[in-house]
């Protein structure tokens, strides 16, 4: 983006909650949470619908008072002043523009309200930076649904807040164009260089847009870190299956050297790398991506430092174009899942053929989670509504429809 962006240079500041907690009348919503976000980072709060993101977002704001703990942006305690008083300004799902106002005047309306200098220039600057300024006369009803949010964008850029807060404002985009914005919010925020904390209950887009994920799971943070991180070493069955999918298995861990454990999953020895398991000893739960493995069609040579599990039976074959996905039922140890790229002309296996796979030892990862906490197959719902299964089944629809419409 071309504009620009001198008068948005003020850096972001830090956030930090410590201990919050939040309890409605019977329900506690966030339990003793931590968070760190560094100033200037894009900071992503990822997970299901009603694990009290939104809640979150209000405490920061002021909108809420915490039940306890402490709230400090740019090191400062701001617990107990009015949301006014904080440098935070909220991006919602809903645009909530003026209609009757130009879209000029609705990005001037709260610099002109607190008696700021010079609200028309900065309106025109912030609209230039979400590229939007030659539209600065229309009216809300004469933009796209896309255009809108990046005029609430802007509104709530020129207030130049040290913190911006966005609660799923890309929610009411279609897929097309929220993947658009993604990448255009990415790059507003590389721009001006404020700290953005993004609510999200859309693993993709967290992992597109932000620096660091955090992953709540029921008023908790159950893993925080870069999204490549997160995604090759979840730590937890939750972030196993919330981000992307995994296959799990559980047994006790029957051997192990300096290097790696040795977990018997249904007789079958498994072999993890030691710095790659959180337990390592006992009952466990570990997991492999579906991507990681390779299918075979007759049984696999034993290799050092690989599993391999089978004979089992091809049940489902998807093609989804620059992959295959294979669901395998292994005796004794349930449902696999598969992720073949398409290296060859169709299918390497059809349903109902004998199907063993093998993965490399250094690509499995051991969990923290009692293993009596797991779901049985990778298949489970982790949470009613916004399982991994039903956000993918919800992105199959909308990119069949796409499709459909090409
Ligand atoms: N004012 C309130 N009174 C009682 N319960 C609430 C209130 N606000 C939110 N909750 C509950 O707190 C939980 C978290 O809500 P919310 O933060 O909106 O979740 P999310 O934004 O992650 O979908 C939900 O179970 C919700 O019903
Ligand atoms: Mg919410």
């Amino acid at each position: 983006m071309a504009a620009s962006t001198a008068s948005f240079a003020e850096s972001g500041a830090d956030l930090e909650l410590v201990g919050i907690t939040k309890r409605f009348p019977g329900f506690t919503a966030i339990e003793s949470l931590d968070l760190s976000i560094p100033a200037g980072s894009f900071f992503a709060l990822l997970g299901p619908s009603g694990c009290g993101k939104t809640t979150t977002l209000r405490l920061v704001a002021g909108l809420e008072e915490p039940t306890a703990g402490q709230i400090l942006i740019g090191g400062k305690d701001v617990t107990d002043t009015k949301p006014f008083q904080r440098p935070v300004n909220t991006v919602f799902q809903s645009y909530a523009l003026f209609p009757h106002m130009t879209i000029l005047e609705n990005v001037a309306f709260g610099l002109r309200r607190r008696k700021l200098p010079d609200p028309v220039g900065k309106a025109h600057e912030a609209l230039k930076l979400v590229e939007l300024d030659h539209l600065a006369s229309r009216r809300p009803a004469q933009l796209s649904g896309g255009q809108q949010q990046r005029v609430a964008l802007a509104r709530a850029i020129v207030n130049r807040p040290a913190l911006l807060l966005l609660d799923e404002p890309l929610g009411a985009l279609d897929l097309k164009l929220r993947r658009q914005m993604q990448l255009e919010l990415k790059t507003i925020q590389t721009e001006v260089g404020l700290t953005f904390l993004h609510v999200t209950h859309d693993q993709e887009e967290a992992m597109t847009m932000a620096d660091t994920v955090a992953v709540m799971n029921k008023g908790k943070i159950e893993q925080m870190g870069a999204p490549e991180q997160l995604y090759e070493l979840p730590r937890t069955a939750f972030v196993a299956n919330f981000l992307g999918q995994s296959n799990l298995f559980t047994g006790p861990v029957v051997s192990s050297t300096a290097d790696a454990i040795t977990v018997d999953v249904a007789g079958v020895p498994i072999v993890v790398p030691r710095t790659r398991a959180q337990r390592h000893a006992g009952e466990v739960a570990i997991g492999v991506r579906p991507e990681k493995l390779t299918l075979f069609t007759e049984a696999p040579a034993p290799a050092a430092g690989r599993n391999i599990l089978g004979p089992g039976r091809v049940t489902d074959v998807s093609f989804s174009g620059v992959s295959t996905q294979y669901l395998i039922e292994v005796p004794g140890i349930g449902e696999l899942v598969v992720f073949a790229q398409n290296m060859v002309f169709g299918p390497v296996a059809t349903v109902g053929t004998e199907a063993w796979v093998s993965w490399n030892a250094d690509h499995g990862f051991g969990l923290d989670d009692d293993p009596v906490d797991i779901p049985r197959s990778v298949l489970s719902p982790v949470g009613p509504g916004d399982s991994t299964e039903s956000i993918a089944i919800q992105r199959r629809i909308a990119l069949e429809e796409e499709l459909e419409q090409a």
